[in-house]
């Protein structure tokens, strides 16, 4: 039995929310716990990750600094990568829920980022690409 008479107002909440709050507290090392916080598919993510591509690759900087390896770690945080003040001094730490914020809208996230790109609106992409960032594992 449960028990909704002792508190009816209290609502069962996502499961997603659990992960993520999870994902959050555990940190960097639970890499599997990231991907499924938001409830992404690591493969469909690779299709939104595609309009990346004209500027990042997972392997190498190009216009854009490489992304293995970019759950856990400090924001500008890949070595001999130009990337704008803004980015490196913003104090973020890469996890789902900060690259959510980011990438769904770069500008806002962290004003005066060179990244130019307007981000990817929909909920359920982001949720994806982040599953399939954080599947691509450590550099
Ligand atoms: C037009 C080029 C361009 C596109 C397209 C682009 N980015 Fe970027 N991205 C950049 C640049 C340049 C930076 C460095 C920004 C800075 O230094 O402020 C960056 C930075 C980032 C960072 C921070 C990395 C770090 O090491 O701190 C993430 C995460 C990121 N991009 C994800 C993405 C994702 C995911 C996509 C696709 C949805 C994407 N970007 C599309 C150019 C781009």
């Amino acid at each position: 039995m449960r028990h909704e008479s002792a508190t009816p107002a209290r609502r069962r909440r996502a499961p997603g929310l659990f992960l993520l709050l999870a994902a959050l507290l555990t940190g960097p090392a639970a890499a599997l716990p990231v991907s499924d916080a938001l409830g992404g598919d690591a493969e469909r993510g690779a299709a939104v990750y595609e309009r990346c591509q004209a500027c990042h690759s997972l392997t190498r900087n190009r216009t854009g600094p490489k992304h293995c390896g970019l759950i856990g770690r400090r924001a500008g945080g890949v070595e001999g990568f130009a990337y704008s003040k803004a980015l490196r001094d913003s104090g973020i730490l890469w996890d789902a829920a900060s690259l959510d914020r980011f990438l769904e809208n770069p500008f806002a996230a962290v004003p005066g980022t060179r990244m130019g790109y307007a981000g990817v609106k929909d909920p359920q992409e982001r949720a994806d690409l982040i599953a399939f960032l954080a599947a691509a594992g450590e550099c």
